[in-house]
C-alpha cells in the first residue's frame, strides 16, 4: 500500500522525531520494553498514516509520545490525575488506572513541548479508551498502539493486522475497539462505564 511514491518527511521534521525519540529513550529509561513499545508505534502509526492519507509526521509523534507517562507507576498517576481534574469515573481514578496516562500526558506534554498540535495531544488523550467521535489521526494512534509488531503474535492482533489496507480506516478501528473490550472481559478486568457508552453510541451510528 504505501512505499511507492512516499513523501519524506523534511530535514526539521526529521530532526524533531529524532530528538523526541532521545528525549523518550531518558523518560523511560527504567523501561526498555515500553521504550521498544513506542517506539515502534512511531513506526507503526507512520505506516498506518501512509495507508489510509492522514499526516505520517503527526502520526509519528503522537506514537513517539504516547505512553510518555508511562514512566510514572499507575498508583502515581492515580494522584496525579487528581491534582489535575481528570475525572473519568468519580472518584475511583484507581478502578481506571491503566487508562488515566493518556490523560495525563495530554496535559503535561504541552509544557515541554508547547508546540506540539492540539490534535496530536487529542491523539494521545484517546489512545487508551477512544472516543465516539475518533478523527483519523486518533484511530491510526490507537490500532497502531495495539498492533505494532512488539506486540508478538496472538490470533486476533494478526486478524487485525491482516486488514490494514484491505477495510477502511474507520471499520478498523471499530474491529479493534471491540476486541479490546472482548479482551477485558475475557481476562476479567474492570471494564471502563464510559467504553460501553462508546460502543453504544458507534454501533447505533453504524446500524
Ligand atoms: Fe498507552
Ligand atoms: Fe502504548
Amino acid at each position: 500500500m504505501s512505499g511507492e511514491g512516499e513523501v519524506p518527511f523534511t530535514h526539521e521534521q526529521e530532526r524533531t522525531i529524532a530528538a523526541l525519540e532521545a528525549d523518550l529513550a531518558q523518560q523511560l529509561a527504567r523501561k526498555p520494553h515500553r521504550l521498544a513499545h513506542s517506539l515502534s508505534v512511531g513506526h507503526e502509526a507512520e505506516r498506518l498514516a501512509r495507508v489510509y492519507g492522514v499526516d505520517p509526521y503527526l502520526a509519528r509523534i503522537a506514537g513517539i509520545l504516547h505512553d510518555w507517562e508511562k514512566a510514572v507507576p499507575d498508583s502515581e498517576l492515580v494522584d496525579v490525575a487528581r491534582d489535575l481534574g481528570i475525572d473519568l469515573e468519580g472518584d475511583d481514578l484507581a478502578q481506571v488506572a491503566p487508562l488515566l496516562h493518556g490523560y495525563v500526558a495530554a496535559r503535561t506534554l504541552p509544557a515541554r513541548y508547547p508546540w506540539l498540535p492540539r490534535e496530536v495531544l487529542r491523539a494521545i488523550e484517546r489512545h487508551t479508551i477512544g472516543a465516539a467521535d475518533m478523527s483519523p489521526l486518533d484511530m491510526v494512534l490507537f490500532i497502531a498502539d495495539g498492533i505494532e509488531p512488539t506486540r508478538g503474535s496472538v490470533p486476533a492482533l494478526d486478524a487485525q493486522r491482516a486488514l490494514v489496507g484491505e477495510v477502511a480506516l474507520d471499520e478498523l478501528w471499530w474491529r479493534t475497539f471491540r476486541d479490546t473490550i472482548v479482551y477485558v472481559v475475557e481476562t476479567g478486568r474492570h471494564l471502563y462505564p464510559g467504553t460501553i457508552e462508546i460502543y453504544n453510541e458507534v454501533a447505533a451510528r453504524r446500524a
